[in-house]
């Protein structure tokens, strides 16, 4: 949905409200933040400065949670138990379970505000959502071991960008930790959450988006996986599949 709609729907046509929020994106606000809401795979999530603004290339990486978790629904013979790393808002942990009501889902994160705020959405959507906050995969007991651990981790920096509109001064106004890797690597997180998963020697299924990053770059990230792929489910999107063992 264009930025403008966004906010025409959350004035709720009071057009005096309208102007002032124009008024407020135009001196650098993102939008999802003054309008309050975030549209997601025709879903409304609530969304604040607690937390990271989906991107909506993600929906793809949902497409193919939602496929890989089928593949493994039917190998296993019973619904699958699900982590999101980094669960932000809950956008797609939320839009996962919605579209699959008997899987298990869990969502980490390292931030206790964007926590709060998952809880929020997950309760306007009346969805049973366990979460954790967690450092990596440091909270979760080491007994249990999820079926896919999938997740949006920060990745990039200032030059890998989605599009012009969304350039590093949006993306620098989210919560710390969120949108790029706080030590400047380009997979520095995916490469920590793939060593963590490695480490518990977890059969787990890994379904991470890598966003706009280049092959060569993925490839160097996914080198301790023992088998692994990278999927291009809409154009400018990659999301690794990859398993540990
Ligand atoms: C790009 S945002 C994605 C948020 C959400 N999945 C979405 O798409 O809206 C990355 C998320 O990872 C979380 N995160 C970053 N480092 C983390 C860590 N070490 N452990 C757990 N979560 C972490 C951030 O707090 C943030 O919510």
């Amino acid at each position: 949905m264009p930025y403008e709609a966004l906010l025409r729907q959350a004035a709720g046509g009071d057009e005096e409200r309208l102007a002032q929020m124009l008024a407020e994106v135009a001196a650098g606000a993102p939008a999802p933040y003054v309008a309050g809401f975030l549209l997601f795979r025709g879903h409304r999530f609530r969304i604040d400065r607690r937390a990271f603004i989906t991107d909506p290339e993600t929906s793809a990486l949902v497409d193919v949670v939602l496929a890989e978790g089928d593949r493994l629904a039917a190998t296993l013979g019973r619904s699958p138990c699900l982590v999101e790393f980094g669960v932000g808002a809950g956008s797609l942990a939320i839009s996962v379970k919605l579209a699959r009501p008997d899987w298990q889902l869990t969502g980490l994160d390292i931030d206790a505000g964007a926590l709060t705020l998952a809880r929020e959405n997950a309760s306007l959507h009346g969805v049973e959502l366990r979460l954790i906050q967690s450092d990596f995969l440091s909270a979760l007991p080491a007994g249990e071991a999820p079926d896919l651990i999938f997740g949006d981790p920060p990745w990039g920096g200032s030059e890998d960008l989605y599009d012009d509109e969304r350039d590093e001064r949006w993306y620098r106004q989210m919560p710390p930790h969120s949108a790029f890797p706080d030590d400047g690597g380009q997979t520095s997180v995916h490469d920590a959450l793939i060593a963590a998963t490695i480490a518990r020697h977890w059969p787990t299924l890994l379904v991470l988006n890598y966003g706009v990053l280049p092959e060569a770059v993925i490839a160097r990230s996914a080198g301790g996986l023992g088998d692994w792929r990278i999927a291009q489910p809409a154009p400018g999107i990659s999301v690794l599949v990859g398993r540990a063992r």
